[in-house]
């Protein structure tokens, strides 16, 4: 096991720098890391990777990294209490000052070198939409290597999409869309559609002409929305994905994020939908 692994395993002292409402129950936790082993690992992160985050006594998970390296140094994560989870009430029940850990940055992440001068489709669900916001943002920065750039963004509800006070910002950049739908609209709301995300894809047909698309959402929702890419003209080589919903342990120990001979942890969490298709469905 060499240095970086090693150092890999045990997490980062960090602190609890802020914490911002993101939706219902989900909060984005602003990390600053205390020592220079931690700064140094988390110096040159990329989108798409994940790490570990832990309430000290409560327990870790891997959550994906839903910042870009910054000027500030802050590591972000956006995380979902779950009603008998002790690790994220954990979190959640931490107060801005707190001691926090971290550990990573783990795990490959979206190719941003390969595609770039590509029209870029960005579709988010729920808080699988924390994975692709580093991919926005560094579109953003970097505007003119890319193409156009078309975010949709869905959740069961619009107290569940997440990053709302960023979407002025997003729609403000240049050549660069969002669109919304929420699977229940309540009637006082009229940024978005109604329906699923599959639909709305079809309504704005985007062109498959040297495009790519990245999504990230639940199993269920990633199959039905690469079927409707195919429909639409896209090739699975098109499409990438990332499967970091499926993690536990992350480090390639308790082998329950298989897919077959693949481990999502290892050697992913991103992929070309080619490389996981069959696989995927076997799942669902
Ligand atoms: S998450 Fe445990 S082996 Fe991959």
């Amino acid at each position: 096991m060499n240095e970086h692994n090693h150092h890999s395993m045990r997490p980062y002292l960090g602190k609890l720098a802020g914490v911002k409402e993101l939706g219902t129950d989900i909060r984005l936790f602003q990390i600053e890391l205390m020592d220079a082993v931690g700064k140094e690992a988390f110096a040159n992160y990329k989108p798409g990777q994940f790490g570990f985050v832990s309430a000290f006594g409560e327990g870790e998970a891997p959550f994906g990294i839903t910042s870009i390296p910054a000027q500030d140094g802050l590591l972000e994560f956006a995380i979902h209490r779950h009603p008998h989870g002790k690790t994220t009430n954990g979190l959640h029940n931490l107060s801005v000052g707190d001691p926090i850990g971290v550990r990573g940055p783990l795990g490959n992440n979206f190719p941003m070198d390969d595609i770039k001068g590509k029209d870029i489709i960005v579709l988010g669900g729920g808080i699988g939409g924390a994975p692709l916001r580093p991919v926005i943002k560094t579109v953003m920065e970097n505007r003119d290597d890319y193409g156009s750039m078309t975010i949709l963004w869905a959740a069961r509800n619009p107290g569940l999409l997440i990053f709302t006070d960023e979407y002025e910002e997003w729609r403000n950049t240049p050549q660069t869309e969002l669109h919304l739908t929420v699977d229940n609209k309540p009637p006082d709301w009229d940024e978005g559609d109604e329906g699923l995300i599959t639909t709305l894809l079809e309504k704005l047909n985007p062109s498959p002409e040297n495009a790519i698309t990245i999504t990230c959402g639940p199993p269920i929702m990633i199959h039905f929305v690469s079927l409707t890419l195919k429909k639409l003209g896209f090739t699975l080589d098109q499409m990438l994905v990332t499967l970091e919903g499926r993690m536990h342990c992350g480090i390639g120990k308790c082998g329950r994020c298989n897919l077959g001979d693949i481990f999502v942890c290892t050697d992913g969490p991103v992929f070309y939908h080619s490389e996981v298709a069959e696989l995927l469905e076997s799942f669902l």
